[in-house]
Parts: C-alpha cells; structure tokens; sequence
C-alpha cells in the first residue's frame, strides 16, 4: 500500500474544512510500528485544534491529519522491534503531530499498547486519551484514594466518565456535575453525589472536600475553591482560562499533565479487562461521517466517547 485514507484539515475553519485526502502510508522506522487504524476515538483537542482557537498556544503543521488517539492492529515494525508484534491488537495516544483519522499511523513501539482479546477494538479506541486524562489527575497528580473525597466536574463526558469509575474504584466518595438528564448515568458510573448544575449550584451544596478535578475552567474554576478543604488539591486540565486563586483560599492548584505514558494505559487497559472501569462510547460514527464527529464534540454534550471507524 502506497498511500493511504486520511481525514485532514489544510486551513482553520469550521467542520467543512474537514477533507478526506490521499497522502503516502508512512513507513515504520528503527523502534517504530506501523498501524492499521481501525477505530479512533474524538477528542475535543481535534475540533479546537481544527478551529483555529489553540493556533497561538499549540503551533500545528497545515494539512494536518485529525485525531490523537486509538485502537489498531500492528502490520509492520522498524528495525528492532521484534516482529512477533505484528499482528497483534494495540491501542496509543499518537506522537504530537500524528494523526489518527489515518488508515495507518506509524508510532515508537513501547507507545503501542497490547490489547487483551476480551477488550474489543472499540473500548480499546474509547480509553487512551479520555483515560489519561482521568489517570494524570486522579492517580499520579492528585492521587484518590479510601476516605478522599472527589469532586470530578463534567463526570457525564470523556474524561469525566472516567474519572468517576476510577476514583470509585480506588476507594473515594465522588461527587459529580453533570446535566438532570445525565444523573442516573453518572450514578451508574459511581458517582455517590451527583449534582446537577442546570438546577444546583454545586459551590452551595458541598463543601470539605480533599480534591477536585476542573475539566472546565471559567466560572466552574471560580466557583469551586469554596468546595475545597484549608489544604486540598484542585487538579486541572487545560480547557477555559482561569484565575489561580491557591493563595488566597490555602489550597494547592495543579495542573495534570496528560502524556502518552504507556505504562499508566497499560493499567488502565487492565482494569478495563477486568471489569473495573468501563470505556464508555455514546456515540459511534462511521468513516465519512467525520465532520459530525467534530461536530458533536464542539457541542459539548456528549455522554462518555464518540468513536470513529476508520476502517
Ligand atoms: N491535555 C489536556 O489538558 C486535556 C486532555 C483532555 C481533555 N482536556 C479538556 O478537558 C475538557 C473535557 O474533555 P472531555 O473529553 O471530557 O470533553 P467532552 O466529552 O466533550 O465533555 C462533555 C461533557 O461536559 C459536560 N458539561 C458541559 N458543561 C458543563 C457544566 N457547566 N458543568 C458540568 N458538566 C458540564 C457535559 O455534560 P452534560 O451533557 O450533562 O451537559 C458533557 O457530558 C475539554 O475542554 C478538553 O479539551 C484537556
């Protein structure tokens, strides 16, 4: 195969920039695997990244190929890399600048993650990113644990989905905001205290709490140093701006830092094996419905993943 399928952007814009491109399939080389695609998931770094509004923080090469993560089986590998891998059913984040929304993707191997049979390719496509994510806040910045207790702000979306069934299954009391519509979700998720922030002010109804996990910034960031205990940890992703208020309320502010870090995929892929957290995908999408894919997740109400099939 010479060249390959890729979904690709070649200026800013809306979902209709969004083109399906013929571009050379790439070649493993020393260290590296190459990878059938096979379902992507949708992240909201794709459609923010397509939109123009990260150009001045995240500098990206135009045309760039869509997508960050997902679940394949290895075809090919580079010098040393052994070449019992090929053949074998694996799911990564992508190397900064390498797209997934590809029917082949080349990757440094120790990033490609093995895949259990009970694991289906679609669940396997569903945990990187959203995962990570979970795992970076809950587990190595801000680790939960019997007896903490949690609050995990947008628990009813990808990362939020997540992290309620892994502060759960470490042992924590979890609170939660979400929509009214998503509350028996998010219990189903463990959430011990959903709250619904279209008919509750979350900052009023809790407070003592040891941790919260900001997915969103803003307003959401104001508001919840009041939830906070005198020295508990806010832990945030990069999503709205916000003011960092440590000081003022004796509390510390830390940001996760979401790395590919096959080692914690891994673990996460083995507690999906085992039943202990499940990936969660609300929507799945075929190939050519990609630009509904950016959609979707620019608006924001998604339940758990929306997953792409690539091939
Ligand atoms: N490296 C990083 O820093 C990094 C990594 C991953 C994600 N992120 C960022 O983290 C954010 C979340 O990512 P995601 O993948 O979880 O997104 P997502 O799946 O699109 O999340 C959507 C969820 O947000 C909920 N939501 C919207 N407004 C809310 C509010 N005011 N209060 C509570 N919940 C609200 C929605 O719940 P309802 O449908 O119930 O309204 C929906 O379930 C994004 O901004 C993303 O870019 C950053």
């Amino acid at each position: 195969m010479n060249d390959m399928k890729a979904i690709q952007f070649s200026r800013y814009g809306g979902p209709d920039v969004l083109t399906v491109n013929r571009v050379p399939s790439p070649t493993a080389r020393a260290g590296e695997v190459a990878v059938e695609v096979h379902v992507a998931s949708v992240n909201p770094i794709d459609w923010k990244l397509r939109s123009g509004l990260l150009q001045k923080v995240v500098p990206i090469e135009l045309p760039m190929t869509s997508g960050r993560d997902g679940a394949g089986v290895i075809c090919a590998v580079g010098d040393g890399v052994s070449t019992s891998r090929i053949g074998q059913r694996v799911c990564f984040i992508a190397s900064r600048g390498v797209g997934t929304w590809a029917e082949r993707i080349v990757l440094p191997g120790a990033l490609a993650v093995p895949i259990p049979d009970s694991l289906s390719m679609i669940d396997a496509a569903a945990l990187p990113l959203g995962g990570l994510s979970a795992w970076a806040a809950l587990v190595s910045s801000a680790p939960v644990g019997p007896g903490r207790k949690v609050l995990v702000h947008a628990g009813a979306g990808g990362v939020g989905s997540m992290a309620i069934q892994l502060a759960h299954h470490r042992g924590a009391y979890v609170a939660t905001t979400c929509s009214a519509a998503n509350i028996d979700f998010v219990k189903s998720l463990g959430a011990d205290q959903p709250i619904a922030y279209d008919e509750d002010d979350f900052s009023r109804t809790l407070s003592g709490f040891d941790i919260v996990f900001d997915t969103l910034g803003g307003e959401v960031h104001r508001k919840s140093y009041a939830v906070l205990r005198k020295g508990g940890t806010m832990v945030c992703l990069v999503a709205a701006p916000f003011e960092n208020q440590a000081e003022t309320y004796g509390v510390t502010v830390k940001i996760a830092q979401v790395l590919p870090d096959p080692e914690a995929l891994a673990r996460l892929v083995g507690l999906a094996a085992a039943d202990n957290v499940k990936p969660i995908v609300g929507k799945r999408l075929a190939f050519d419905e990609f630009a509904e894919a950016h959609r979707l997740s620019e608006y924001g109400h998604g339940r758990g993943k929306i997953v792409l099939t690539i091939r």
